[in-house]
């Protein structure tokens, strides 16, 4: 998608649709609205005056031929109450708008922002929205609908504004990019996307993007005793990867933090052994969201370039119940030394993640963060809307919980105090990879990683019941989301 800032005033522009917004307050028609509304004769007010534009969030008044206005349509996207508004409003009110016209199969927009709102961030976010909502999941369909926007300028920026309006814009982009990025690997079937095509992928990315990367093959992994990850590969013929891609800053002071980001890959997660039921089970294909965000992080960091070192580990396996998979009650040895109870073979990702963390540290990183679609016990404790987010450290938790915010991805504090541990402690092994029957599924997967991450400043994003969308959204289609990309390049963009 072609996207630049307009070079000529809004209602010079030719597009197949300008869009605009307006608030839901007793006199709608404020600032350029208004002056569109003068230059159609009053149009919009009579629109307003019967009811049909009142500015309710993500109301959609399609206008055609307004007289004043040289695009040949005119959509007012309904923006809320202005007390509101923000620019995680103003990044869905793009979305919906953009996926409202390409459903009608519009190629060229123009979307006009508001005064009060000519800023950076409104360009970035404009920019973020619409990018993610132009894309679709229909890789695979011998006849894709081929209804995809082609060009977006941005209408508003003055003269003197378009230095910020360009950097908003091309920042945009990229983090837009990084997610759609995401969402394609997770939405890829299981026999399309092994352990081997995803280490693939990521080294194809990383070359790309100019980052160093190195993948750890089966007898790399054996030999550095990764004895965790290896009991779940053990079960599927095909072989586990982990993926190690490190972005280093142009200057480096000693002492200087190390970020690492580990990230759940299971390509199928058929649940073992301990087998999952039939129902449902094809979305296990998304068992390596974690994986694909801290990747998609990644592409985007190598752009951005943020002041700090960070080493992505992703691990990567299937979890199959193959004739030499592990069994319940098999004892394991993780690479940190640790002994595993594994109680069942469906607590997978927190083997896997073990192993991970293990090695970040030992790669030299000083904070911690992982992403791993780790248990349905988060999506009973906060359903699909908010990411769990378990952290060891306050400091860096309330960071991470700030660019959450900001970028306008919900996220929610989740307790992983000494008072759980016990729900981990062995029987016959060091810890047990499940709890007995307490209750607090999701938080069990926090403590089983916690002992790994120790004394490092940990945070765990447990995203399995926002990293799927079952419906889509007005600004997003259905499927992989792409959560948690945005707050963690803002995180680390922070340092
Ligand atoms: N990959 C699943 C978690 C999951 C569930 C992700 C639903 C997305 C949607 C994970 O490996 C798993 O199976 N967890 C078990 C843990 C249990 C055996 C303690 C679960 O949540 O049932
Ligand atoms: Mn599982
Ligand atoms: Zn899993």
């Amino acid at each position: 998608m072609q996207i630049d800032l307009a070079s000529k005033p809004y209602a010079e522009i030719e597009a197949d649709a300008l869009i605009s917004y307006v608030f839901e307050e007793p006199h709608p028609l404020q600032g350029r609205i208004a002056e569109i509304d003068r230059a159609a004769g009053g149009l919009l007010a009579r629109l307003a005056q019967s009811g049909e534009l009142t500015g309710k969030p993500l109301e959609m008044t399609l206008v055609h031929a307004p007289a004043g206005l040289r695009a040949t349509r005119l959509l007012l996207v309904g923006a809320g109450k202005r007390e509101k508004f923000d620019t995680t409003a103003l990044r869905r009110i793009a979305g919906a708008a953009v996926r409202h016209m390409k459903a009608r199969s519009m190629k060229q927009l123009a979307f006009l922002v508001q005064e009060k709102e000519v800023t950076e961030q409104s360009a970035q976010a404009i920019v973020e929205g619409a990018l993610a909502a132009d894309f679709e999941p229909d890789k695979y369909k011998t006849e894709r609908n081929g209804k995809s926007v082609s060009a977006i300028v941005l209408a508003g920026y003055e003269e003197a504004q378009r230095v910020f309006g360009e950097k908003g814009l091309s920042r945009g982009r990229v983090i837009a990019e990084a997610q759609n990025f995401v969402r394609d690997l997770v939405n890829e079937p299981s026999n399309k996307l092994t352990p081997r095509v995803l280490a693939a992928k990521a080294q194809a990315m990383a070359k790309d993007a100019g980052l160093s990367v190195e993948i750890l093959d089966e007898n790399k992994i054996a030999e550095l005793r990764m004895g965790a990850l290896l009991s779940v590969a053990q079960g599927s013929v095909e072989p586990p990867r982990v993926i190690v891609v490190t972005y280093t800053p142009p200057t480096t002071k000693s002492g200087a933090p190390v970020i690492g980001l580990v990230g759940k890959a299971v390509t199928f997660d058929t649940g073992g052994i301990s087998i999952k039921p039939a129902d449902g089970m094809e979305k296990m294909k998304y068992d390596m969201a974690g994986g694909a965000t801290m990747l998609g992080v990644m592409r985007a960091l190598s752009i951005l370039k943020p002041n700090v070192k960070v080493i992505c580990i992703v691990p990567s396996t299937e979890n199959m119940p193959g004739g030499k998979a592990q069994k319940p009650g098999d004892v394991q040895t993780a690479m940190s030394g640790k002994t595993i109870e594994v109680l069942n073979t469906d607590a997978e990702g927190r083997l896997i993640l073990a192993d991970g963390i293990h090695y970040a540290k030992q790669l030299g990183a000083t904070h911690l963060i992982d992403a791993a679609t780790l248990t349905g016990a988060i999506v009973v404790a906060l359903a699909n809307v908010n990411v769990g987010v378990f952290g060891s450290d306050q400091a860096f938790t309330d960071r991470l919980l700030g660019s959450a915010k900001a970028v306008g991805e919900k996220m929610w504090p989740m307790p992983v105090d000494d008072d759980y541990r016990e729900f981990i402690k062995g029987t016959s092994a060091d810890i047990q990879n499940i709890g007995s029957g307490k209750g607090g599924g999701a938080i069990t997967g926090a403590m089983f990683l916690k002992e790994f991450s120790g004394e490092t400043p940990w945070i765990h994003l447990d995203i399995a019941g926002t990293a799927w969308l079952d419906e889509q959204k007005p600004w997003l289609a259905k499927g992989a989301s792409g959560i948690a990309v945005r707050t963690l390049i803002n995180l680390i963009m922070s340092y």
